[in-house]
């Protein structure tokens, strides 16, 4: 190539980083042949932090169970730039922790310990660290000095932060968390949206909490019936109650949007802040094509 033939240094583009979660008409069924997710098209990018909300059977849980490949759907979806199959699968359950939306699903050792460690083990690394790991993620979850119970023997809001606590533990790029507030009692609560606020990994949160989903996520999707009809900055469509009340939701009683120090609105210094979204700029939620949405 001759010197005038080679492009310039400074017009060749920066490595592409790949998006955290890269759908394209993902569709799926259940064997019964009920389709439950409708040609999702979604890209979450790597930092962000995500809610996604909708009434019971929207197909939360089975979209964050496609994210490490447990379920497969049909049409284009790439994690990390991944397909999530064949080798790459494994790759994409080192970096993407799930905490599921029932805890039983998630704890099947003899022990607290032994479920925590599961995961970091599994990733190769040394008895010291996964000891650590395991201390820490206890802790996390306000847990510590469980090591030793079995956890059918525990609450359904303490397995829920025993199942929280084997995640964290593998501390994933791409946290996803079913329901992760589900049976907690407030200071548990309180806490796991600390420690969740704490840390800056991509985050993609399926809640019916809708406060928690304010004070963690700038972006919220809404899912009903298998499809996206809104997705925007988590202050628009969460805020929105028409559009809460048409998909069978609403924000609790007395809700006000918090001023306080938690969660990444206020880290930046105030719920009016744009959020960060791929899109650029402060998206209003939008009204997915072809569905109708009350707030037009
Ligand atoms: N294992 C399964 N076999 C058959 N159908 C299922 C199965 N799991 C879920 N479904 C169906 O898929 C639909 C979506 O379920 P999903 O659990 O994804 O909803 P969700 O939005 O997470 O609801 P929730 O708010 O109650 O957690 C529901 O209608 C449900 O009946
Ligand atoms: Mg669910």
């Amino acid at each position: 190539m001759s010197w005038k033939s080679r492009p310039d240094p400074r017009t060749i583009p920066a490595p592409l980083i790949p998006a955290a979660v890269e759908a394209r008409d993902l569709c799926f069924s259940y064997p019964d042949g009920t389709p439950v997710l409708r040609r999702i098209c979604l890209t979450i990018e790597q930092g962000e932090s995500v809610a996604i909300i909708g009434p019971n059977g929207a197909g939360k849980s089975t979209l964050l169970l496609h994210l490490n490949g447990i379920l497969k759907g049909t049409g284009d979806l790439r994690i990390l730039g991944l397909e999530p199959r064949g080798k790459d699968l494994r790759t994409i359950r080192s970096k993407v922790g799930i905490v599921f939306q029932d805890p039983e699903d998630q704890l099947f050792l003899t022990s607290v310990a032994h479920d925590v460690a599961f995961g970091p083990t599994n990733m190769g690394l040394d008895a010291g660290e996964v000891a650590r790991r395991v201390k820490q993620a206890l802790a996390a979850v306000g847990m510590e000095g469980c090591e030793g119970l079995a956890a059918h023997r525990l609450s359904s809001g303490e397995k829920k932060r025993i199942a929280t606590a084997t995640v964290l533990a593998m501390r994933p790029e791409v946290l996803v968390l079913d329901e992760p507030t589900a049976n907690l009692d407030p200071k548990a609560r309180r806490r796991l949206i600390d420690i969740l606020a704490g840390l800056s990994v991509t985050k993609i949160i399926a809640t019916h909490d809708l406060p928690v989903a304010y004070e963690l996520c700038d972006r919220a999707l809404l899912l009903d019936q298998g499809t996206i009809v809104a997705d925007g900055a988590a202050e628009t469509v969460l805020l929105d109650e028409t559009l809460l009340a048409a998909h069978d939701l609403e924000l609790p009683y007395g809700f006000a949007p918090p001023c306080g120090p938690a969660g990444p609105r206020a880290r930046r210094g105030g719920s009016d802040r744009s959020v960060k979204d791929h899109r650029g700029g402060a998206p209003p939620a939008r009204a997915v094509p072809g569905v109708r949405s009350p707030t037009g």
